[in-house]
């Protein structure tokens, strides 16, 4: 197992805060960030354009990022895209995706806006759409998905790691029953990557929607895509870096992912993603995988105990830990975390109203864990709820 401490040291904010929203944004470590400087101060330039020894450099470096993203979620670098964010990477595919009138999209109520919108608004153009609930414990029963099926689905898409539970899903098995139903799968693997481990290929998922700045610990504004069979769609965004030819009125895209990443690139941002991948793969992501369910499992245990609070998801969770405070506000709970003790944990709906109104409220507080909290922080938390009680009874 590795040593929290001294991995806390590569990340200053936490000598100043205890950080317990990780699954909103991760920290990132000073090799990423100096990644980051050492782009502006050494090399900057553009990235696939140009001949000089900047742009040379620069598009090296990119490069290089998209091979470390690549291997370490068992992809090919020429089917792994950049994007933005998670949900740039699930708008390309809704948008870029050949749909026809009548075509039906399997999702679920457990999903954050990002992998449930873009297949509400192809809805109102004349695809289908079927919602299947999860249980109390935001679990998807693995046959709901299979009886939504008919013969004219076409995707699932679904979240490996729920934002609101913590609880986690077997995508795996779903892209199984859907290949054999000849339908495609798009997993959003925003909480799931770098906290659990992601093996695309046995996976077996057609489309993988992530952030670089959640589990992967890279800077915000990054993102990945993973798209098995690039061939099969031309993007919905197109223009510079994108193609190498027109002519008249016809173009000849460039092959995956070129094609796919349209305009320049957050070039120092997706640098110091491959630097943070590399932090990550160093420390090992079953030992932060370890780890992170520890700190939840123990969090979520102590504050059920309280008999003020409420706390939501599965016993087997991910790093995620919902909860509420009887007669408080999710919001005020969080304000007076943070006024009261520092703690920093996110409060509201989570961008996912539709499963935060299946709970029957209106917000929750969420404490997330990443791999650079500790169990001192856990008991900073536990202490910090506990003493709300003296405000609502
Ligand atoms: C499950 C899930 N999907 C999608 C997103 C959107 O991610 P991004 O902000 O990278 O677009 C989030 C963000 O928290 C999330 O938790």
């Amino acid at each position: 197992m590795y040593d929290v401490y001294a991995v806390r040291e590569d990340f200053p904010v936490l000598k100043e805060v205890v950080y317990l929203d990780s699954t909103a944004t991760t920290q990132t470590p000073i090799p990423a960030v100096e990644a980051m400087v050492e782009y502006f101060y050494k090399y900057a330039g553009n990235h696939g354009r140009g001949a000089h020894r900047l742009a040379r450099e620069t598009t090296n470096h990119y490069e290089d990022a998209r091979e470390t993203v690549a291997r370490f979620l068992n992809a090919e670098a020429s089917k792994t895209v950049f994007t933005k964010n998670t949900t740039e990477g699930i708008n390309l595919i809704a948008n870029s995706y050949p749909w026809e009138a009548g075509d039906h999209i399997v999702t679920t109520l457990l999903e954050h806006h990002s992998n449930l919108l873009p297949w509400l608004r192809l809805h109102k153009n004349g695809v289908n759409v079927t919602v299947v609930n999860p249980d109390d414990e935001g679990i998807i029963d693995t046959s709901m998905i299979e009886n939504a099926f008919t013969e004219k689905t076409r995707l699932v898409a679904i979240t490996q790691v729920s934002n609101v539970f913590g609880s986690i899903q077997d995508v795996k098995n779903i892209t199984k029953l859907a290949h054999r139903n000849g339908i495609k799968t798009l997993i959003d693997g925003a909480q799931s990557a770098g906290h659990i481990p992601v093996n695309l290929k046995d996976l077996g998922c057609d489309f993988f929607a992530t952030a670089g700045h959640k589990g992967l610990l890279g800077p915000q504004g990054t993102g990945v895509l993973y798209i098995k069979e690039p061939d099969m769609l031309e993007s919905a965004s197109v223009g510079g870096g994108t193609i190498s030819d027109v002519e008249g009125y016809t173009y000849v895209l460039e092959p995956s992912p070129a094609c796919f990443e349209a305009g320049t690139p957050n070039i120092p941002g997706v640098i110091a993603l491959g630097r943070a991948v590399e932090y990550v793969e160093k420390i090992g992501v079953s030992e932060i995988e370890t780890h992170e369910i520890k700190l939840s499992r123990e969090a979520a245990k102590r504050l059920s105990e309280l008999e003020h609070v409420e706390v939501y998801g599965p016993e087997d969770r991910g790093g995620i830990v919902p909860f509420n405070v009887k007669g408080l506000h999710a919001h005020d709970v969080a304000l007076i975390l943070d006024q009261t003790r520092k703690i920093c944990v996110r409060s509201g709906h989570h961008c996912a109203i539709p499963i935060t109104r299946f709970l029957k409220v209106d917000s929750t507080v969420r404490a997330s864990f990443a791999l650079y909290n500790t169990k001192e922080e856990v008991d900073i938390l536990v202490n910090a709820v506990a003493g709300l009680k003296a405000l609502v009874c």
